[in-house]
């Protein structure tokens, strides 16, 4: 572990990107911003660096990382692209999509990174903070999730402090991630594509690309090893998780989606999406956890919410809050 004393607070405008960047080009830990969460960035292709994302996140070691670059030309430097993984990075990227591809003969993603895998995972991330920081590294920036092993995923750079702050040596503050779920994880490993994580790419999207079914990861064929995001229990507030809740007692948190469940008294209440809107529930979603954590409550109740589209990600990391730990 770590100790950098407090981390310095970058605002995400040109010095402060800049300066993130020479950081990163340092061999520094430095979290940024994305469309999908906050990520805890390194120098992909430096091993030390690298380590330092697992020593601060507390992370097992043999977890591959996503490569982010700033555009597809970049990707296709590091990654083989079959006819598949083509359509969906001309699609989606830039985006909340991970393409899982064979690494290429000229890869520079660290073993470490890599988990000592044969493949790499990349994304084009969509928002601008998080390009212009890339391009000026110029190299590929691995990062996870900037939360702790285990923990909710960061939103805004608030969350990352809570987290890492004395563990990095930055974070840049672009605001609030507006997708709220984390990317979708694709792998195209020369069969057919693989779904191994719902996220902010939506499954019924996915597929009106490649025009046929998405197959799911099946763990125990799987030729990947289950990384943390796929574990059972992750993305785990404090408090217990109660999934399905039509009611809740008075002691308990409770998390709302279209009004339901109606609550009177309870210690705390918030509603992912009074209007019932998936895309505005995901984004939502994990700083909703962190507020309700906070009320001391030693149970959260969540309501249904619809598997469709979004669904399916947030429902996926619902599931995983809830499970025993
Ligand atoms: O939205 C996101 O994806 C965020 C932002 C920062 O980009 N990142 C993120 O990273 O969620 P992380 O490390 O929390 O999740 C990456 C997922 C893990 O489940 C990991 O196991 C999987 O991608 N993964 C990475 N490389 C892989 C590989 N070569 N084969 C199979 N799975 C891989
Ligand atoms: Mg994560």
């Amino acid at each position: 572990m770590n100790d950098l004393g407090s981390s310095l607070r970058l605002l995400a405008d040109a010095a402060g990107i800049a300066e993130a960047a020479r950081f990163l080009g340092s061999g520094c830990t430095v979290a940024f911003p994305t469309e999908t969460v906050y990520g805890l960035g390194a120098d992909a292709s430096d091993p030390v660096a690298v380590a330092r994302i697992y020593a601060a996140k507390e992370r097992p070691r043999f977890n591959p990382l996503i490569a982010h670059v700033a555009e597809f030309a970049s990707a296709q430097a590091q990654g083989v692209f079959d006819d598949a993984a083509l359509a969906l990075a001309k699609a989606f990227w830039p985006g909340p999509l991970t393409l899982v591809v064979p690494a290429g003969p000229n890869c520079t993603v660290c073993d470490l990174a890599r988990a000592g895998l044969a493949s790499v995972a990349l994304r084009v991330p969509g928002n601008a903070v998080a390009r212009d920081l890339l391009a000026r590294v110029g190299r590929p920036v691995a990062a996870p999730s900037a939360n702790r092993s285990g923990r909710v995923s960061p939103t805004c750079a608030a969350h990352v402090l809570a987290d890492l702050d004395g563990r990095i040596s930055a974070v840049l503050d672009g605001g609030t991630a507006p997708v709220g779920v984390e990317s979708t994880v694709v792998a195209c490993l020369g069969g057919p594509p693989r779904l191994l994580r719902p996220g902010g790419v939506t499954r019924a999207a996915l597929e009106r690309v490649l025009g046929y079914h998405l197959a799911d990861a099946d763990p125990g064929t799987a030729p990947v090893p289950i990384g943390p995001g796929l574990l059972a229990s992750h993305y785990a507030p404090r408090a217990r998780v109660r999934l399905h809740a039509v009611s809740a007692a008075p002691d308990e948190a409770v998390l709302a989606f279209g009004g339901i469940p109606e609550t009177v008294e309870v210690l705390a209440r918030l509603d992912l999406s009074p209007a019932g809107d998936l895309a505005e529930a995901a984004a939502n979603l994990f700083s909703a956890l962190r507020s309700l954590d906070a009320s001391g409550a030693a149970s959260i109740a969540v309501a249904s919410i619809p598997e469709t589209g979004l669904g399916e990600a947030i429902n996926d990391r619902l599931r995983r809050a809830a499970a025993p730990r």
